[in-house]
């Protein structure tokens, strides 16, 4: 018996979707090009039951002002295919746009959840905003956390939520029949994968949590949270591949690389990058579920902009 169920029956769930065993589900991608994140509604056509994972709140940073413009078209898209919402996930807490779940749930309904590891992500951005003890640091902001290997479904269709950390360490994938839903590990093939330098974040645990997803069958669906485009070759963005194209051609984790070289090329690309420009103000939001933080008593919102931290 293999040390590792969770994958084992991630493997055979996708296995009998892809044989027409089990159904699968239908995906629709909405791509936010300002924050460059995938958004998906992922239905159970016998059912119309849907989940929606990592959704945007629209952001002007320069005049602080939120939109819902791009939750709306996600709105608009359920009401017309009749889908009920169960659930909005989150792959993690995002560092690059503010999450609309909250303004979906009023309108949709669901459940908001995300790993359950994101009270680690509490404990430390809860420091850097000099939370008080009114923000608690036990993910209580969400509906429902994930550990490893849980199970949960989207109408008939078999999921299971697997923690792949990091990138952060709270990170999860959903593996949503024959779909693996892997928020920032990987990226398209001629992309590569995601940073591992924010606080908690490390590069020999994304190395184990991404050849761990490629255990998973060479055809299932992978989704990704984010493209870039791979400048000059790839001139449109892509969001979708399969383990496979990831195991046998990742540009920075295909077979063969090693955990030694993988951490070396990652962390010398991160010392290169500079903070996304939005992390301040998603992580203040995204570590309280999305919830903006509370009015001041003149009833306008603000959020905190720590100086020389990080
Ligand atoms: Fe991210």
């Amino acid at each position: 018996m293999s040390d590792d169920r969770a994958i084992e029956i991630s493997a055979e769930q996708v296995r009998r979707a892809l044989a027409g065993d089990a159904p699968r589900p239908e995906v629709t991608c909405f791509f936010n090009e300002p924050t460059f994140t995938a958004t998906y509604v992922i239905a159970d056509p016998s059912t119309g039951r849907a989940a929606i994972i990592d959704s945007v709140l629209d952001f002007d940073q320069p005049s602080g002002r939120t939109s819902t413009e791009s939750a709306d078209e996600i709105i608009a898209f359920v009401e017309l295919k009749g889908l009920t919402i169960d659930w909005l996930l989150e792959t993690h807490a995002h560092a690059d746009h503010l999450s609309a779940a909250p303004y979906l749930q009023e309108k949709l309904g669901g459940k908001i959840a995300i790993g359950r590891d994101i009270s680690a992500v509490q404990e430390v951005f809860g420091r850097v905003f000099n939370e008080g003890t009114q923000f608690p640091r036990d993910g209580s902001q969400f509906d429902h956390l994930f550990g490893d290997g849980d199970s949960f479904s989207v109408g008939d269709v078999a999921a299971i939520a697997l923690h792949v950390p990091g990138h952060t360490p709270a990170d999860v994938a959903y593996v949503i029949g024959d779909s693996a839903f892997v928020g920032d590990t990987m990226f398209m093939p001629d992309y590569g994968t995601a940073r591992a330098d924010f606080p908690g974040g490390d590069a020999h645990q994304l190395y184990r949590s991404i050849r761990r997803l490629m255990k998973l069958p060479d055809e299932t669906r992978v989704f990704l949270c984010h493209d870039y485009k791979a400048l000059p070759n790839r001139t449109h963005f892509a969001w979708e591949t399969t383990i496979g194209a990831q195991r046998t051609g990742n540009v920075h984790v295909h077979e063969g690389v090693t955990e030694d070289a993988f951490v070396a090329m990652r962390t010398a690309r991160d010392a290169t990058l500079d903070m996304p420009h939005l992390i301040l103000p998603s992580v203040q939001v995204n570590m309280r579920a999305g919830h903006l933080p509370e009015p001041e008593e003149n009833g306008t919102r603000y959020l905190k902009l720590p100086l020389d931290l990080l």
